[in-house]
């Protein structure tokens, strides 16, 4: 299972792999697995299918509004992009990247979905390919 897991937020700047913020972030999944009834399996199969946005559900969706919650980055249903910034440049891994991210943050701050969740997921999703985006060019 832990090979397997995607650290979203993280994962969309390549730090992933650093220990100290994996771990923090691996128990907030776990929590927010837990709370928001998403199953090991259906977890699996959207990371194996390419992380695409037809494939969540609700359910993981509001997975997503669950971990940023956890991080005071979303509250109310509104996203908080000063605290988003603060958190990943926070981290002593994220150095030099800051313009990156306040770029990533900024462009995908605006986001909106049908609902809270699907709003938190949108806003994942865009900082996901805005790391596409750049590897690509
Ligand atoms: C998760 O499942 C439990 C037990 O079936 C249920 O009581 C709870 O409302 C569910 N929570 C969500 C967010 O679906
Ligand atoms: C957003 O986060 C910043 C920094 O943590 C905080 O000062 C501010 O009050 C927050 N804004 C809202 C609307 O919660």
């Amino acid at each position: 299972m832990k090979a397997l897991i995607i650290l979203f937020i993280l994962a969309a700047f390549d730090s992933y792999t650093v220990s100290t913020a994996r771990e923090a972030i691996e128990q907030i999944e776990m929590l927010c697995m837990f709370e928001t009834n998403v199953t090991e399996s259906e977890l699996r199969k959207f990371l194996t299918n390419g992380i695409k946005a037809s494939e969540a559900n609700l359910k993981l969706k509001c997975m997503m509004k669950c971990m940023m919650e956890k991080q005071g980055m979303f509250n109310n249903g509104v996203y908080n992009a000063t605290r988003a910034i603060q958190e990943m440049t926070s981290l002593p891994e994220m150095k030099g990247r800051e313009d990156d991210i306040k770029k990533s943050v900024n462009g995908c701050k605006t986001e909106k979905g049908v609902n809270e969740c699907d709003t938190a997921f949108k806003i994942t999703m865009c900082l996901l390919e805005f790391k596409s985006r750049k590897h690509s060019s």
